[in-house]
């Protein structure tokens, strides 16, 4: 029997953070989402933010949307972020594989939008807005204003590159070898500053030793200047009265990274920008998105969603 609920689509439907440690879905009432690593296998899906192996990306999503297919209809919308950066391939690339997983019509967003609205703020209302997401394979730093893109700076480094130069640091000081999951571990305990005369115990592959956390932290200051090195100047390139509103609206910081000890701080202390830790750092990106469904579907504005990136970006 055709019914009156049938002209209506039974949204929401799906949004989508494919980031380079873990994928996020959910749907608009944004209460629940599934998390899955972006690996298919061993393959990691993504690097630095974008699709490394697009097979692996594809199986990934596959897992997923296969979940939401059950219970709903044939046709997917799905919504999904980028990094600000992602070019015009990165992000028919990630259309592609949305695709080939089975989704009908696809959107791609600035992840930073996400980031900033999953923090709490209300993009639409006047002013500038920053957001800084320390995600596992990118630090984004974006200013939005006049609800859309309005500049970005990226670092494709992030949490792995951290983990990468707590192994490395550890192979060349002490001989160790470290598991990736063992390097993280420490990174987690060490964090990005330690009491001095802390030792830390490591388990390596083979062996297990104590380390001085000062070694480690010396080791992973070249990564951090690099972060605070992208949002320095980032703010010195904004207009002075941008730069007055972005100081007296606060800035928002999300991503994996802000529950790394001391580098929220440490970004803080070295930028003298009012830094805002976001409630749930992890789902900041997903909880914006879902929230992006809902109006989307409702008011027919799908095709709208493009205005979030600057002028002249490509159209995909
Ligand atoms: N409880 C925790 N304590 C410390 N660090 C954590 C914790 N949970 C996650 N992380 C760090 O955050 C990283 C994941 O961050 P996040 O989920 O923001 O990345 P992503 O969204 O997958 O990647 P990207 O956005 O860069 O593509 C983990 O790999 C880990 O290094
Ligand atoms: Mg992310």
């Amino acid at each position: 029997m055709f019914s009156i609920l049938s002209l209506h689509r039974k949204e929401p439907d799906l949004a989508v953070d494919f980031g380079t440690a873990i994928l996020r879905a959910g749907i608009a009432d944004g209460q629940r989402f599934s998390e899955e690593p972006s690996r298919a296998g061993t393959r990691p899906a993504l690097r630095q933010g974008v699709i490394a192996d697009a097979d692996a990306a594809a199986a990934v999503l596959d897992r997923v949307f296969a979940r939401y297919r059950k219970s709903n209809r044939r046709d997917l919308h799905v919504l999904a972020c980028a990094p600000s950066d992602a070019t015009e391939d990165e992000q028919a690339l990630l259309s592609r594989a949305l695709q080939t997983a089975g989704a009908t019509r696809t959107a791609v967003v600035p992840e930073p939008v996400a980031a900033l609205i999953g923090a709490g703020v209300d993009i639409g209302s006047d002013g500038a807005f920053m957001v800084i997401d320390l995600g596992e394979g990118v630090v984004d730093c974006a200013l939005i204003k006049e609800r859309r893109l309005f500049a970005s700076a990226t670092w494709r480094g992030g949490c792995a590159a951290l983990r990468e130069a707590v192994a490395t640091c550890l192979r060349e000081t002490h001989g160790l070898q470290v598991s990736d999951a063992e390097a993280e571990a420490v990174l987690r305990r060490v964090g990005v500053e330690s009491r001095p005369g802390a030792y830390l115990p490591i388990h390596g592959t083979h062996e297990d030793t104590a380390v001085p956390a000062a070694v480690l932290n010396a080791a992973l200051r070249e990564k951090t200047d690099r972060i605070a090195a992208t949002l320095l100047d980032f703010v010195k390139q904004l207009e002075p009265e941008i730069c007055a509103e972005v100081i007296a609206n606060g800035v928002e910081i999300t991503g994996g990274g802000v529950l790394i000890p001391g580098l929220a701080e440490y970004c803080a202390r070295v930028t003298h920008l009012p830094l805002r830790r976001a409630p749930r750092p992890l789902e900041s990106v997903i909880q914006g998105a879902c929230s992006l469904l809902g109006p989307a579907a409702k008011l027919n504005l799908w095709d709208s969603l493009r205005s979030f990136w600057p002028p002249g970006a490509p159209s995909l």
